[in-house]
């Protein structure tokens, strides 16, 4: 019974995944909510992701990542849009399946080079050798987001063809 309220849907993936654009685009076609971990931790804050990065450091980022995480799970019918280093940490995994299912977004490097490049909002990022580092950072954490319950590339699709499979899971998901 229990598990019937648990009607949320995170996205984790890659920077460069279209998490933001599939979940903004899923939530208006579900008539769901939409929230962005990214959103929530600056508002948190009150200053952006490079600022907390750079003053603060990548931990301290991470610590408060699992904090609006973990509130989030007490939210219903809202799909979670989660930062591409959410998986990081085990706890964020466990707290998001524990609201609903969750779907990582993939993407091959040179689609998630060619998305990311024109942004400078991303600190990882921001360094001299972005290939290098997105090369890196996927192959650390590749099998983190193979744990998701479901993985959808969305490198061939369209987005709105990705939103339609997103839904024939969730769909086929509630039924059971
Ligand atoms: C990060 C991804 C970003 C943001 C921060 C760190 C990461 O979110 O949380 O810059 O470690 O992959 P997006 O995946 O939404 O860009």
């Amino acid at each position: 019974m229990s598990f019937r309220v648990k009607k949320n849907i995170a996205l984790i993936g890659f920077m460069g995944t279209g998490k933001t654009t599939i979940a903004t685009a899923l939530a208006s076609r579900l008539n769901m909510r939409y929230v962005s971990t990214d959103e929530l931790i600056e508002k948190r804050e009150k200053r952006t992701i490079n600022e907390i990065f750079t003053k603060s450091g990548e931990e301290y980022f991470r610590g408060v990542e699992s904090e609006i995480i973990r509130e989030a799970c007490g939210i219903e019918n809202t799909v979670i849009d989660a930062g591409g280093g959410a998986v990081m940490r085990e706890e964020n995994l466990k707290n998001l399946k524990s609201t609903g299912i969750v779907i990582a977004l993939t993407a091959d490097e040179k689609t998630i080079m060619e998305r990311t490049k024109k942004y400078k909002h991303r600190p990882l990022l921001n360094v001299g050798d972005p290939k290098r580092k997105i090369r890196e950072l996927l192959a650390r954490r590749a099998p983190l987001y193979a744990k998701a319950d479901y993985i959808v590339d969305t490198g061939k699709l369209t987005v709105r063809q990705t939103v339609e499979k997103i839904i024939e899971i969730f769909e086929k998901r509630e039924g059971d």
